[in-house]
């Protein structure tokens, strides 16, 4: 009752205090809400709406709450709903009337989106850092793999001769985009709101430009009903974080693969895997699994937040306390997978024997051949089927590519020459494949070469 004020004749139900309580979620926010608050003390004053006394003492107060609150000092209690409210309350409580005056020209709904977007610009930040250190991380096992060949799949056939270098520099494209798309979301999540009252704005002349440029955002928001309405911004930054948890649950389903015994191509190291409990012997890639999972949860919290937006009449409505639900774990999660895998990749033995084994198939140079005849002139499709029919002959008599004669090759591919029996060697296919873009040894030395000057100039 106290809470509400006026208007209010009954206190809230207990049960209703348990329904609408933030605090336990959005005090994370209490750094963002401090900050936002003292800037808006200090406009208020430059204004002449509230004594250049008033605000000194807010100010000081605010930076004892944070401090308290750093040391684990400030007790919570659901009555005061949310963070913006408890620290309201702890001002008041210390320093009363004066500290009454923190709230003029200003609504939870704005400040709310204040803190959010505070929260979230910071976040982006962090994550696009994150990012790139996963990135080098990639590269320079890279670096490590750079001659090392293994067989490249589509429909997790053997495909054609690879080397995993391009396999590992292929994530670190993907998780480029993701910095960049983190990075371009920054922008719209980088307006300031506070200004903009419950819906309306405020009669108080406040100045709405100091606040922006002492939080430090780009520029301020241009309507007031849409900045309390809108959260799209959360909307794309989870977007983003999905998809880059997606980047990182495909990568998972790699290493899962190639940690069978079936592949054997690569060891986890012990601290990323555990036993069972029942079979002795195992040992299984818990981390990458358990990634496809919580990919999953922030799959849902995309479609939490789409769901939750996509009903609202306009402007403010209590539905959207829910936001900071999803895009917390959300953020919790993806900032997790950025912890653990560095480390994992870092740790991850290759057994370069045995991808080399894989990739010594001489089907997986067909292609090749295909292409040679093209380059004797005949069209591809005669040469797709000459050399179809070629696979099927040593099919059919149980042999490998590289176990026939020039002579028994003929019978399919008339056109071929001494040279076609020399091209299942998987390093030599790689080492035609000398297109910017492709497999080769010299374009992935390229890309490798790309990425080490990127980051020597500091990205
Ligand atoms: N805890 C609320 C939220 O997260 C703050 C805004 C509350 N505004 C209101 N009119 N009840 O959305």
């Amino acid at each position: 009752m106290a809470l509400w004020g006026g208007r209010f004749a009954e206190e809230t139900r207990r049960d209703v205090r348990v329904y609408s309580e933030s605090i336990s979620f959005d005090r994370r926010l209490y750094k963002h809400d401090i900050a936002g608050s003292k800037a808006h003390v200090a406009m208020l004053a430059r204004q002449g709406i509230i004594p250049e006394s008033s605000a000194a003492a807010i100010r000081a107060e605010l930076d004892r709450i944070a401090a308290r609150i750093d040391a684990g000092d400030f007790a919570y209690d659901i009555a005061l709903e949310d963070i913006h409210m408890h620290v309201e309350n702890a001002l008041i409580s210390v320093l009363g009337a004066e500290g009454a005056r923190v709230h003029s020209g200003r609504s939870r709904n704005d400040q709310v989106a204040l803190d959010f977007r505070l929260y979230l610009r910071e976040a982006a930040d962090r994550l696009v850092a994150a990012i790139r250190g996963f990135q080098r991380e990639l590269v320079a096992k890279a670096e490590q793999e750079a001659e090392t060949i293994m067989p490249g799949f589509t429909h997790l056939q053997h495909a054609q001769a690879v080397l995993l270098a391009h396999h590992l520099l292929a994530y670190v494209e993907m998780f480029d985009r993701d910095a960049e798309r983190l990075t371009d979301c920054r922008k719209r999540i980088n307006v300031m709101p506070l200004g903009s009252g419950a819906l309306a704005g405020s009669t108080l002349p406040l100045d709405r430009e100091f606040v922006c440029r002492e939080l430090g955002f780009e520029r301020i928001s241009r309507n007031s009903m849409d900045a309390v309405a809108d959260r799209d911004f959360a909307i794309e930054f989870v977007g983003a974080l999905a998809t880059a948890a997606m980047h990182f649950s495909r990568l998972s389903e790699d290493l899962i693969l190639w940690s069978s015994q079936e592949f054997d191509f690569i060891e986890l190291s012990d601290a990323f895997c555990t036993g069972s409990s029942l079979m002795p012997q195992k040992k299984n890639p818990d981390v990458c699994e358990l990634t496809r999972g919580k990919t999953a949860r922030v799959y849902g919290a995309l479609t939490a937040l789409l769901t939750l937006c996509k009903g609202l009449p306009m402007t403010y409505n209590r539905d959207l306390q829910e936001d900071k639900v999803a895009v917390f774990d959300a953020l919790d999660t993806v900032e997790l997978m950025l912890r653990v895998y560095p480390p994992m990749i870092r740790e991850m033995r290759v057994k370069r024997e045995n991808m080399a084994r894989a990739a010594a198939d001489p089907a997986l140079m067909a292609t090749d051949l295909a292409e040679k005849l093209v380059e004797l002139g005949v069209p591809f499709r005669d040469a797709h089927r000459r050399v179809g029919a070629f696979v099927k002959y040593c099919k059919d008599r149980d042999r490998r590519l590289d176990e026939v004669t020039l002579e028994e090759m003929r019978e399919t591919i008339p056109e071929a020459t001494a040279e076609f029996l020399t091209m299942f060697d998987p390093q030599a296919s790689i080492a035609k494949r000398k297109l910017p873009g492709g497999t080769g040894f010299a374009p992935v030395r390229e890309q490798l070469e790309f990425w080490k000057k990127r980051f020597a100039d500091g990205l």
